[in-house]
């Protein structure tokens, strides 16, 4: 299935940026080259499915698509620090850090996080988006924040060399991964004034899990030159996941069984889901 949202979220991302013909060009130079570099652009995608089976339009939606993704670019240039999973890879290139330092690195993600938000909050977009914009905008800070992405990063970082449980495994993912895209799902139905709708969350929740999980068992099963970025790095740094914990076989079984929860919940909202179907089960069996 072609992803067809793709080309206009690379467009607008392209667009949304500063120039680089400014005093501070450098981290502007850093943004770009990781948030330019490709990338399957699942969590833009997934708002704008959403938005668009709620009735919305995809124009006002994409403000908020290309936040999500920023902010998601800025977890990755985060992760891939020295500090945190000291990976030297990502999206098939030298990581942030390598090219353009440590230093430069962080504020790049810094820096990525407040463009998020500006390109969420201008006048220009809530004047089209209304208080849905803005609520979409609040449920972004709380899914990437301390309660959420940031969150889960730190549990993951405070695990390595522990052997924690499955439900502490799973409650980790679901913060670390499972937050940002639970909110790409809630941000494109509350753009249409939807909130809180169940299957929605049963969907999101699912897919975030199951997709943790194949990176876990790509780390393990695929190889570099495929996946653009490291494989092995699990367990260079001595984390236990749920793979490791349970096994390859075990693991895909539950990815198996969680996209179905998802396509189930799917069925149960009265609009054409089908993309989204197919896009969970596109998601199960990923290669990269
Ligand atoms: C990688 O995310 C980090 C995780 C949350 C597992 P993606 O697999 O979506 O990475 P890109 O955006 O395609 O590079
Ligand atoms: C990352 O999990 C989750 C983030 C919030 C970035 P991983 O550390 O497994 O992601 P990769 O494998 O480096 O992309
Ligand atoms: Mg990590
Ligand atoms: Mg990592
Ligand atoms: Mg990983």
């Amino acid at each position: 299935m072609k992803n067809k949202y793709l080309d206009l979220i690379e467009k607008n991302l392209a667009e949304m940026l500063p120039s680089e013909n400014c005093t501070e060009a450098n981290v502007i130079k850093s943004i770009r080259y990781s948030l330019l570099a490709g990338g399957k652009r699942i969590r833009p995608t997934l708002l704008l499915a959403f938005n668009e089976i709620f009735g919305g339009d995809t124009q006002t939606a994409l403000p908020f698509a290309c936040a999500v993704e920023m902010i998601h670019t800025y977890s990755l240039i985060h992760d891939d620090l020295p500090c945190m999973d000291n990976d030297d890879l990502r999206r098939g290139k030298p990581s942030n850090h390598v090219v353009f330092g440590e230093d430069v690195a962080l504020l790049a993600g810094d820096a990525l996080q407040s463009l998020a938000f500006s390109s969420m909050l201008s006048a220009d977009v809530l004047k089209k988006s209304g208080i849905n914009g803005a609520i979409a905008a609040g449920f972004l800070a709380n899914a990437s924040g301390a309660t959420g992405m940031v969150g889960g990063q730190v549990i993951d970082l405070e695990t390595e060399n522990k052997n924690p449980d499955i439900e502490a495994i799973l409650e980790m993912y679901s913060k670390k991964t499972g937050a940002l895209i639970k909110v790409s799902c809630e941000m494109g139905a509350a753009l249409c004034g939807v909130y809180d709708d169940p299957n929605v969350k049963t969907y999101a929740e699912n897919i975030g899990l199951a997709f943790q999980i194949v990176d876990d068992i790509l780390d393990i099963e695929s190889d570099t030159q495929t996946l653009g970025k490291p494989v092995g790095s699990d367990a260079e740094n001595n984390k236990v996941n749920y793979v490791t914990k349970t096994g390859i076989s075990e693991s895909k079984k539950l990815v198996e069984k969680l996209t179905k929860s998802a396509i189930d919940a799917l069925e149960q909202i009265p609009a054409d889901t089908q993309f989204l179907q197919e896009l969970a089960e596109q998601l199960a069996h990923r290669i990269k």
